[in-house]
């Protein structure tokens, strides 16, 4: 058996975010999320078993990579190992189509690519559940980026298990996703380290308190492609979690001053009627979301602001997927 596959995922924004453990073991998130995976943008990985290896190898983008990534990888590794009940080691090639060290996070759809491909390789055949639920062990949000479309991770449904299913596919409606590109620096804190500190706000309780009620509220915006309920409850959503993360001990700033200029623009916008609103994850990169039709307009506007580095646009994506080595889709899976 060649034990080799590739997978592609999609990175995804969430509209209603996780930012801090309930089980940091299980990796159980103190609240529920929703996020719509976001294409063309995508990892691409290539997971190699080799009896010749004496450890995992990486690379990224063609780039070796060592240190504390190295080992996270290898930790996944570990886990998609005993589920195989197999010791061999591997050599992982991942490639993102989107420009790197632009604040994009890649843990998403890099562990969704990884889990896909290294559970392949092994022969293993899991269930979208099955694969949502070992990627969170890799990155949190990378449970989201394993269905396609619109995605809730469920805190825990039953026996402790924690997963994501899809609540609808990608073409239920044509947002987008105009991604406002406004630092290349690496950013100084990550969401592992970043959200550990989260429960020393004094915020993060009423946070997620208050979460299953904006869930609800974002998935009957979502089910019903009500604009402008979406647009309230995901900017209420993006502004608690910033606020746990400044009154956090210590606080993180990820905003930049242009990234407040950009959420005071859409506010702008949204009073002269159009239909937009914003979200930030760990970083100061703003995410306008917006019904495909203004797009243009939209985009054209924020690329005029200044600090405003690119502006990407991506549309709602599918599940993480096998393709072959050049990327193309494949029907079944590897033999
Ligand atoms: C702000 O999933 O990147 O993007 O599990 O430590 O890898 P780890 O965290 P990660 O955190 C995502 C945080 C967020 C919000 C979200 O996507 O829900």
């Amino acid at each position: 058996m060649k034990m080799i596959a590739t997978a592609r995922a999609h990175p995804n924004i969430a509209f209603i975010k996780f930012w801090g453990l309930e089980d940091e073991l299980n990796r159980i998130p103190a609240n529920g999320s929703l996020s719509m995976n976001i294409a063309p943008l995508a990892t691409t990985t290539t997971v190699e078993f080799d009896s010749d290896l004496k450890e995992d190898a990486l690379t990224l983008n063609g780039v070796k990579v060592t240190g504390e990534s190295l080992l996270r990888a290898q930790h996944f590794m570990d886990r998609i190992r005993r589920l195989a009940g197999e010791t061999v080691y591997a050599r992982i090639h991942s490639e993102n189509n989107f420009p790197m060290g632009v604040g994009l996070a890649s843990s998403a759809s890099g562990f969704a690519a990884l889990a896909l491909a290294g559970t392949t390789a092994l022969g293993l055949d899991l269930s979208e559940r099955a694969l949502s639920g070992l990627a969170r062990f890799g990155s949190g949000s990378a449970c989201r980026s394993i269905p396609g479309g619109f995605v809730e991770w469920l805190v825990d449904p039953m026996n402790g298990e924690s997963y994501a299913q899809s609540m609808a596919p990608p073409e239920h409606w044509d947002l987008a996703d105009c991604i406002v590109v406004l630092s290349d620096d690496h950013k100084a804190v990550g969401s592992e380290v970043g959200m550990r500190s989260a429960h020393s706000s004094p915020l993060q309780d009423a946070r997620v308190r208050d979460a299953d009620r904006r869930l609800e509220a974002c998935r009957q915006a979502i089910l019903k492609r009500d604009f402008a309920r979406l647009a309230r409850v995901t900017e209420l959503d993006s502004n608690l979690m910033h606020a746990v993360m400044m009154t956090s001990d210590p606080p993180l700033y990820y905003w930049h001053p242009q990234s407040l200029a950009v959420m005071k623009a859409v506010k702008a916008w949204q009073g002269e009627g159009l239909q937009v609103t914003f979200t930030l994850d760990a970083g100061p990169n703003v995410h306008v979301i917006t019904p495909q039709e203004n797009v243009e307009e939209i985009s054209q506007c924020l690329r005029r602001m200044p600090g405003v580095l690119d502006v990407l646009i991506a549309v709602p994506g599918g599940p993480a997927e096998l393709v072959d080595e050049t990327g193309y889709l494949r029907c079944e899976r590897y033999n």
